[in-house]
């Protein structure tokens, strides 16, 4: 099934989700499993709004449960690696919840490129948010040690980290040794040793920690997952997840780009964004010894043998972790929210250096260590499946979720199709839903339609098992107010998670303080941690699992064979990791 919708289809699949939604809170049917806490008002919020048959106004702070905000004081953080991501984070952050009181990174254009920022997309700059004069009131690092030096006199409460995988433990860690908390952001860790290391480090310092995936922040997501648990989709047997780029252009560089950058590190073959060309003000202030210094100790592990692995981290297999680690993981951590927060069983695939290499005259063709096309198959438990925990003994009731992950073809793009034996769901680039239904092959005439081009309320949603019905208008009014609204910008704040994210974590730092300043991940009898209220979302055991099913994909392509996922590699507290059994090429 082709991701390729008419615009016409969209707006039918939207308008489907969104009447799907109305009608499912008003007849009280959402379930509200992704609102930390449970909070009450939220739900009643939704229902009164939605029976009055307006679009509701909920913003995410009340979605999220941390609408109490008010009254509190910014949490004073710095920003460690100010690069492409940190970019974002920082023209997304909120100075009401974080007030950025330093950045530091090791690469001087990515210091200057936080404060001026870019003139288009998501990446504003600290000059735009805190004005002209942002540097004389945000310090400026150039070394972790150097910024966690002076923690007191910055007042410093909190980091937020976006730098490459292989240097997200140690800096982790030396921040949580400093006595802060850490928004770190995915995957993880390079390897899942040493995601236990983080976790169990957080745990002893009783601090905050939270990983990056956004998605948990999503209103969109988690409005997706409200409609899903209702049950409208039938049973789910199959989720399709890809993201496909096409980066084969061929690059030419320019007289001024010819001068600004370091030839000694190659300019870029082909236009992709994993094979950058390296600044030359970054080559000049770090060559290899100072990366060496740089290296928390461990250059083999934690440094980079040149700046350019430094800036082309995620095509190394020490730095980064490849396609799995940088796009897969987001896309199965929605998986696994979509399928009720379960772990896989197995995972089997193909992947390799498929395109970009050497030609035999020896020109390098954006050569790289990891594999430029990932094909995986994982199987999921259903919810009649034993590893459900639902108390099911059926072991055939699996859910195949197919990845794939290319660089040669973006016809189809990026999202997730959740495909049920009552409809289909499809999240579009973290954007859009859509829902569609199948056609019901007990009815006859307009009451069995199905497909991309049939609209749909839900009948039974007041009594009974809410169900997809086909109808030739829409009714009822008012629809789910958390889609992204037609026209709204690209990155819409909201729905892409980042702002939120920050928010919650901010959030969980002040209500760690009025609980006496401690965490921890002990659960009650029922299973439920007894500090769920104060813990991120995406915190180290809910990331460290995204990680376990990224890293273990990368294994079992490397040794061409099928991985079963094993229970205490999900376990903080066992020593036992896949990379122990299944590393060869990859770790
Ligand atoms: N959540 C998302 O959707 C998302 C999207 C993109 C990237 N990311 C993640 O964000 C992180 C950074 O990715 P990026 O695209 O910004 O990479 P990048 O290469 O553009 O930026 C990384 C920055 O970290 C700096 N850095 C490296 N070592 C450092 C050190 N020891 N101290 C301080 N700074 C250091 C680098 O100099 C660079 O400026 C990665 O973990 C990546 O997976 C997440």
């Amino acid at each position: 099934m082709a991701l390729d919708l008419t615009p016409e289809q969209k707006a039918t699949g939207k308008a489907n989700f969104d009447q799907a939604a109305g009608d499912l809170a008003r007849g009280g049917k959402m379930k509200d499993t992704m609102a930390v806490g449970g909070d009450p008002t939220r739900r009643d919020l939704l229902k009164v709004g939605l029976a009055a048959g307006a679009v509701v106004p909920v913003s995410a702070a009340v979605y999220f449960g941390y609408e109490s905000w008010k009254g509190n004081k910014a949490v004073k953080t710095a920003f460690i690696g100010t690069g492409d991501e940190g970019g974002v984070l920082v023209g997304e952050h909120n100075p009401e919840f974080n007030e950025v009181v330093a950045v530091c990174d090791i690469r001087p254009t990515n210091l200057d490129r936080i404060f001026k920022g870019e003139p288009n997309g998501p990446r504003k700059g600290l000059d735009k948010i805190y004005g002209a004069d942002a540097e004389k009131k945000i310090a400026r690092y150039d070394s972790v040690e150097k910024l966690l030096a002076d923690k007191d006199k910055l007042g410093l409460e909190a980091v937020v980290i976006a730098t490459p995988l292989n240097t997200h433990d140690p800096i982790t860690r030396l921040c949580l040794d400093a006595g802060l908390h850490v928004l770190c952001e995915k995957l993880m860790a390079r390897t899942i040793g040493r995601c236990k290391d983080m976790i169990r480090h957080a745990q002893d310092k009783g601090l905050l920690l939270s990983i990056g995936h956004q998605r948990h922040y999503s209103t969109l997501y988690a409005q997706a997952m409200e409609v899903l648990n209702t049950g409208v989709l039938g049973d789910i047997k199959h989720i399709r997840a890809l993201w496909h780029r096409n980066n084969s252009w061929l690059y030419s560089a320019s007289e001024a780009e010819k001068a600004k950058y370091a030839l000694e590190y190659g300019l870029p073959y082909y236009i992709d964004g994993w094979w950058k060309p390296v600044p030359k003000e970054d080559a000049k202030a770090l060559p290899p010894e100072r990366l060496k210094e740089l290296a928390f100790g461990n250059p083999a592990v934690y440094g980079f043998r040149d700046v350019g692995e430094l800036v082309r981290w995620r095509i190394s297999n020490t730095a980064g972790g490849g396609l799995m680690a940088e796009l897969g993981s987001h896309q199965l951590d929605a998986s696994s929210i979509i399928l009720g927060h379960v772990h896989p069983l197995a995972v089997s695939g193909v992947g390799g250096k498929f395109f970009y290499g050497t030609d035999p005259d020896g020109k390098n063709r954006n050569d790289r260590e990891s594999d430029d096309g990932v094909f995986v198959t994982y199987e999921f438990p259903g919810p009649t499946h034993p590893k459900a925990g639902k108390g099911g003994k059926n072991a055939d009731d699996v859910v195949v979720v197919t990845y794939t992950s290319m660089n040669t073809n973006e016809f189809e793009s990026y999202g997730e199709w959740v495909m049920g034996s009552k409809g289909t769901m499809f999240l579009e680039k973290e954007a859009n839903v859509y829902l569609f239904r199948e056609k019901d092959k007990t009815k006859k005439g307009d009451a069995a339609a199905g497909g991309r081009d049939t609209k749909v309320t839900v009948g039974g949603a007041g009594g009974g098992k809410p169900a997809l019905e086909a109808t030739s208008t829409w009714g009822g009014g008012g629809g789910a107010a958390i889609s992204k609204a037609a026209g709204s910008p690209e990155w819409d704040t909201a729905v892409r998670g980042y702002r939120t994210e920050m928010e919650h974590f901010a959030y969980c730092v002040r209500r760690w303080q009025e609980q006496g300043g401690k965490v921890s991940y002990e659960k009650d009898e029922k299973g439920k941690l007894k500090y769920a209220d104060i813990l991120p979302r995406c915190h180290g055991e809910v990331a460290m699992a995204d990680a376990i099913v990224a890293l273990t994909a990368n294994m079992a392509m490397a040794k061409r064979e099928r991985i079963v996922f094993e229970d205490a590699w999900f376990d903080p507290k066992s020593d036992e990791v896949p990379e122990t059994k299944h590393a060869r090429k990859q770790a």
